[in-house]
């Protein structure tokens, strides 16, 4: 398996720090925020990982990350021109993976402490040409994706919404996400939303309408860390997790 980590985008929501260094190489304990989805996947054995930057900052990723020898992974790098949304930056990793081949997609800015492993070994053995999201039950969803479960087949997902005014249930979709290929037949079918953005939800409400979209849920402590307070936290939280 292998493992693409997206970390374009703004980081409008960490404005003035984002204007001088990517949100994605902030400060969260003793690293920057990047390493932390690197190790997990490392842990789960994913050590041939996709990073899709942006321009911003791009020379400070391979300055502290390198080829990724010294923290055991094999990294290749792409940039995203623009934030042009979550599945224009999957879009570049066509051509990465090979025909058939199934990855496991992390945001650079969601921090967890889940092992990663039971996941991706369970996705596994889910049929071709299925997803799988992972979620958290969280003490507000109005901010994120949120599932709406099917009531007819366990363990499938009938839809997702996105940040909606009424969350239709106490999950989030987190942003860690398998896949294989025909996922970028998808991306290819999509359009841009109304802020203009190629959407990760449209993609995987594709897979729900058609029965094939799965989910786990993550037991352990998860946080995306676009905004200050969740920054502070991860840092507390985080400490430690790499020694
Ligand atoms: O963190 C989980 C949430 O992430 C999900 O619950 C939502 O369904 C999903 O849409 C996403 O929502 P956000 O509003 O938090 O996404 P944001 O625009 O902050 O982007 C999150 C990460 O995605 C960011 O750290 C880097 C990557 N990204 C984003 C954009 C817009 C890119 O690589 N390129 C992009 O163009």
């Amino acid at each position: 398996m292998k493992g693409v980590v997206l970390a374009g985008g703004t980081g409008t929501r960490l404005y003035p720090l984002t204007r001088l260094i990517n949100k994605h190489l902030l400060p969260v304990g003793k690293y920057p925020m990047i390493l932390y989805g690197i190790e997990r996947l490392r842990q789960a054995e994913i050590t041939d990982i996709l990073m899709v930057i942006g321009k911003q900052s791009a020379g400070l990723y391979t300055d502290f990350l390198g080829s990724g020898k010294e923290f055991g992974v094999n990294l290749t790098y792409r940039i995203q021109e623009e934030a042009g949304g979550i599945a224009e930056a999957l879009e570049l990793a066509r051509g990465f993976v090979a025909e058939g081949e199934r990855f496991v997609v992390l945001l650079g800015d969601n921090l967890f402490m889940d092992d990663l492993k039971p996941f991706a070994d369970s996705f596994v053995r889910q049929p071709e040409g299925t997803a799988k999201v992972l979620l958290k039950q969280v003490p507000d969803a109005r901010r994120y994706g949120v599932p709406v479960f099917d009531g007819k087949k366990q363990g499938r997902i009938a839809k997702i919404e996105e940040k909606p005014a009424v969350p239709k249930s106490s999950y989030c979709v987190t942003g860690i996400y398998m896949y294989d290929t025909a996922v970028f037949d998808i991306i290819s079918q999509i359009h841009p939303s109304e802020r203009g953005e190629l959407e990760i939800t449209d993609v995987n409400n594709m897979y729900a309408a058609e029965g094939r979209l799965e989910y786990d849920i993550l037991e352990k402590w998860w946080s995306d860390a676009g905004t200050f307070e969740s920054l502070h936290e991860a840092g507390r939280r985080m400490k430690g997790v790499i020694p």
